[in-house]
């Protein structure tokens, strides 16, 4: 299973940045100004790679303005967000927090007010040892090692009527096709994302897919898929099915892509980067950019505070990713701190986890080796928005160094708990080694900085194995985590 599905994504956004990871004169700052608070929670929450800097930003964002020296940069208009940048955190500082936080950059290129040029001035700078003008720039700034990053994501959302310099469909993948080629005559092993569309319900879903791709299908390896999920008029059994929405945009641009491969008789796979999704509760007013004359620096802009219905979600959506992870080649929970974030800061204060920060932990440390196929066959419940669907949906790895498997469940069905048997074919039950699960009561509360921490996982007691088999009881509104240590009887 690829590791890069438990990715993640800091935009120049509100406080993701500022006052998010980086807050110079914060108490627990260290010489970067990077709040050492927060570096501790990234790397609890396991996060493995972390997605830069935009999002809406890049699309009339100038990297250069964010390196050299802090007081010689200038202070821009973030068109996006409405916002002032001060460019004080760039590129620099980014590979620095990275290299901390122990995660691999995604680094996104400006294709909306910019192009190839720019484009590949920034791999130069970032990728290049030396000897050339703006490697040499890079070195003169205290990196002398280049950066090698490797995956990289040509423009954001640019079939989206916000985005600066949105596009056409075929205008765009003839820009990402160009640029895509001309970064790979600097290194041909690059992994280049292309844009797909900005959500499933975009007008243009489909169409958007098979264009771009049809022009830069042998230049690109992956397409984005972006999604966020929120209750609509409060109906919570829709949302806890919000799983079943990712697995159907899965599998819709699956076939789109494999299409388009199709029809020019490729063997080659267009894998999916699902590099922006979560709960997102857009219609609230925290997602309404400031306007007007008023410019504001690091406005508290995208701050949703999360329920443990919230963590219930994203436990199901991880769920959806790992079940699709032989396509699914990246993903970024969107976004990292204080922006639609599993991690929230006080300026100047306390950092602390939201409800989301657990099921995102448990799975991203859990789920290890390779991902095992799940048959499902039980009651069923019924929500507005999908039809019936699973009560249960359930995933399970195996990691077959350490002899462990983890299945992760969630019981959909709002007011009946679940039974459930888990057969193993071709295992025997070793030992039940922990089994958690998060939501069941309390499904409306929230954390806050001061505790207490509503949905930390709890003891699921529950869980009984015998022989070749595990059974176990889900609250309803629920995610669980199994793990247990299982012997292969077919070695
Ligand atoms: O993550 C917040 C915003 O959502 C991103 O900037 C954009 O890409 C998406 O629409």
């Amino acid at each position: 299973m690829p590791r890069r599905i438990f990715g993640s994504f800091v935009e120049h956004l509100g406080r993701c940045v500022y006052n998010g990871i980086y807050e110079p004169g914060h108490p627990t700052a260290d010489a970067d100004g990077f709040r050492g608070d927060v570096l501790a929670l990234v790397r609890e929450l396991g996060v493995t790679t972390v997605r830069y800097p935009g999002g809406n930003f890049v699309s009339s964002y100038r990297w250069e303005d964010g390196v050299g020296p802090v007081d010689e940069r200038p202070a821009r208009l973030d068109l996006a967000w409405h916002s002032l940048e001060t460019n004080a955190f760039g590129l620099d500082e980014f590979m620095r927090w990275v290299a901390k936080a122990d995660v691999d950059p995604i680094m996104a290129v400006n294709l909306g007010t910019r192009g190839t040029a720019e484009a590949v001035d920034l791999l130069e700078y970032a990728n290049h040892r030396g000897g050339s003008h703006l490697a040499d720039k890079r070195r003169d700034n205290g990196a002398v090692d280049p950066y090698g990053i490797r995956l990289w994501c040509l423009g954001n959302e640019m079939d989206g009527p916000w985005q600066v310099g949105q596009r056409s469909a075929t205008e765009y993948g003839r820009l990402a096709a160009q640029t895509a080629k001309a970064m790979r005559r600097f290194d041909p092993d690059l992994e280049l994302v292309a844009c797909g569309s900005s959500h499933l319900g975009m007008p243009t879903f489909g169409s958007w897919e098979r264009d771009v791709l049809t022009e830069a299908y042998d230049d690109v390896d992956l397409i984005s898929l972006h999604a966020y999920y929120q209750p609509v008029d409060d109906d919570l059994a829709s949302f806890l099915a919000s799983a079943e929405d990712m697995d159907r945009y899965i599998d819709a641009v699956t076939a789109i892509a494999d299409s388009v491969g199709a029809i020019r008789r490729s063997t080659k796979k267009i894998m999916i980067a699902f590099d922006e999704w979560n709960v997102w509760y857009q219609s609230a007013a925290p997602s309404t950019p400031p306007s007007g004359e008023d410019w504001p620096f690091a406005p508290p802009l995208l701050e949703d505070h999360y329920s443990v219905a919230d963590a219930v979600v994203v436990g199901g959506l991880l769920i959806s990713l790992l079940r699709h992870s032989d396509r699914v080649s990246a993903a970024c929970q969107a976004q990292l701190v204080n922006v639609i974030a599993p991690i929230m800061t006080e300026t100047g204060g306390a950092a602390w986890r939201q409800t989301i920060f657990h099921p995102f932990a448990r799975t991203a440390r859990h789920a290890q080796g390779t991902v095992l196929d799940v048959l499902r066959d039980g009651s069923t419940t019924t929500t507005e928005r999908y039809g019936e669907v699973d009560a249960v949906d359930a995933v399970s790895t195996w990691d077959d160094t350490t002899g462990e498997m983890t299945v992760f469940l969630v019981n959909r069905a709002l007011d009946e708990p679940a039974g459930v048997t888990i057969d193993i074919t071709g295992a025997q039950v070793d030992d039940i080694i922990e089994c958690v699960t998060v939501g069941g009561t309390d499904l409306h509360a929230k954390n806050t900085a001061d505790g207490p921490d509503h949905a930390e996982p709890r003891p699921n007691d529950t869980a009984r194995g015998a022989d070749a088999s595990v059974e176990l009881t889900l609250p309803p509104a629920s995610w669980t985590m199994l793990r247990l240590r299982a012997i292969d009887t077919t070695a």
